[in-house]
C-alpha cells in the first residue's frame, strides 16, 4: 500500500486526534487505504453548489444514489461537489475523483477512469470497486448532460432510499450497523 505523504499523514493524524478508533480500525480492517479513510470521514467535497452549471445525479444498481454538481467556466471544472447517498466506498471514491479534475478541462475529466480513482485512493476492498465505478459514470454523465445542454436537474432533494441510513450528506454521524450491512453486499 502506497504510503501517505506528510501533508496527508498530519491532515489523517489531525482528523483521528479526536476520533475513538474504531471507525478507523474497521475500515482499515475492511481494507481501505489511510487515504481512503481520510477521504471518506473528512468528505472535502460532499454537498451542494447553489449556482452549478450543471447538475446531475446516478442511481446505482445497489440503489445507492450520487448527485454531482458542476461548477464550469470556459471549458474548466471550477468546482465541483458530491452528494452522496452510499456506502464508504462511493464517498471516498467521489471524494477522489474530485480531487483529480477539480482545475481540469472537460475533456481531461471526461477520461478519468476506475483506475485513475483507484490510484487516487490507493486501496480500498475489491468488492467496493463497484462503487467506484459509480463515482465515475456519475461524473462522465454530468459532464455528457453538460455537453448535450441537457441542464439542470430540478428540485431534486435527497431520496429517501438510502442504504446506508446513518451515512448520508445529511448526517455525518457514523453508523456501525449500516457500514457493516452495506460491506457485507
Ligand atoms: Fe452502493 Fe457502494 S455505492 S454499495
Amino acid at each position: 500500500m502506497h504510503s501517505l505523504n506528510s501533508v496527508e499523514k498530519d491532515q489523517t493524524e489531525k482528523l483521528f486526534e479526536n476520533d475513538n478508533g474504531d471507525e478507523r480500525k474497521i475500515l482499515t480492517d475492511l481494507g481501505y487505504s489511510e487515504k481512503a479513510i481520510y477521504y471518506y470521514l473528512e468528505k472535502p467535497y460532499m454537498g451542494t453548489l447553489p449556482d452549478a452549471d450543471q447538475v446531475s445525479e446516478m442511481l446505482g444498481t445497489c440503489g445507492d444514489t450520487l448527485k454531482i454538481f458542476l461548477k464550469i467556466d470556459h471549458n474548466t471544472i471550477k468546482d465541483i461537489r458530491y452528494q452522496v447517498l452510499g456506502c464508504p466506498g462511493a464517498i471516498s471514491a467521489a471524494m477522489a475523483a474530485v480531487d483529480l479534475v477539480k482545475g481540469k478541462n472537460l475533456e481531461y475529466a471526461r477520461k478519468i477512469d476506475d483506475n485513475d480513482v483507484f490510484n487516487q485512493l490507493e486501496d480500498v476492498p475489491a468488492k467496493k470497486h463497484h462503487c467506484i465505478q459509480l463515482a465515475v459514470k456519475a461524473l462522465h454523465k454530468a459532464i455528457d448532460e453538460y455537453k448535450n445542454g441537457n441542464g439542470r436537474l430540478k428540485n431534486m432533494e435527497c431520496r429517501p432510499v438510502c442504504s446506508a441510513p446513518g451515512d448520508c450528506c445529511k448526517n455525518k454521524e457514523f453508523n456501525f450497523n449500516a457500514l457493516t450491512a452495506q460491506d457485507a453486499k
